[in-house]
């Protein structure tokens, strides 16, 4: 797919708007939701985890179509992983899948990491999802198995020899203004709430 459908745009979820991460989430059908945490789930720790990327900063730059979110690439805080190393993680929902929607997030997401300086990423995503691994070897991500999971590292110094060097027009600039109104938002509802403090 060349181009987004006339009613579908790409674009940096606000602070506001992240209820429809936790929609898009609850929407997955049990395979895909299964794929995308790893194994089994259940309403309540989707509910916990969509709070906790509100609460901790996480980018989501989302697909959206008719104000529904119906995919999703997120890029969590270096300072919530283990290892300093931050986190990515998709998903699109299967009514729009292999169009070229998880590749156009994924390559946002590599311009927004890129334009926050970060020098590497890493996505985590079991051994049997073929799709993922696809979608990560895609974009030079080195992925090496272990207890079913396989966990994958994305130099960002390498993206300009990787598919990823070719991002859409307006892209970087979209990106960093999205980037400007999810702090906006972020900091302005941060300092409304009382009490504030990680959720899950
Ligand atoms: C992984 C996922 C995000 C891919 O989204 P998508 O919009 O279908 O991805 P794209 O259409 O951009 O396809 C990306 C590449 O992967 C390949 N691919 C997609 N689905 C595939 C599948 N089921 N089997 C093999 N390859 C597949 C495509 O052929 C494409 O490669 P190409 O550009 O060379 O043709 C989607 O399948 C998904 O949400 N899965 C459930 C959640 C999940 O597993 N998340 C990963 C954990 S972080």
């Amino acid at each position: 797919m060349n181009g987004l459908p006339a009613n579908g745009s790409i674009r940096t979820l606000t602070a506001l708007e992240m209820p429809l991460l936790r929609e898009h989430l609850l929407r997955l059908d049990p395979p895909s939701r299964r794929d995308r945490f790893h194994g089994a789930t259940d309403d309540s720790f989707v509910d916990a985890y969509a709070a906790r990327c509100l609460a901790d900063g996480t980018v989501v730059i989302a697909y959206v179509e008719d104000g529904k979110v119906l995919g999703a690439a997120e890029l969590h805080q270096p300072d919530t992983s283990e290892n300093g190393v931050p986190e990515i993680a998709f998903s699109v929902e299967r009514s729009v899948r292999r169009k070229g929607i998880g590749s156009i997030l994924f390559r946002r997401l590599i311009a927004e990491a890129e334009g926050r300086g970060y020098q590497s990423l890493r996505i985590t995503t079991g051994y049997s999802n073929e799709a993922m691994r696809a979608l990560a070897h895609k974009f030079g991500a080195r992925l090496t198995f272990r207890n079913g999971e396989s966990t994958g590292f994305i130099d960002l110094s390498e993206q300009n020899q990787a598919e990823s060097a070719k991002p859409s027009r307006g892209a970087f600039a979209e990106a960093a203004r999205a980037g400007m109104n999810f702090n906006r938002a972020w900091w302005k509802l941060l300092w409304g709430m009382s009490g504030w403090g990680r959720t899950a």
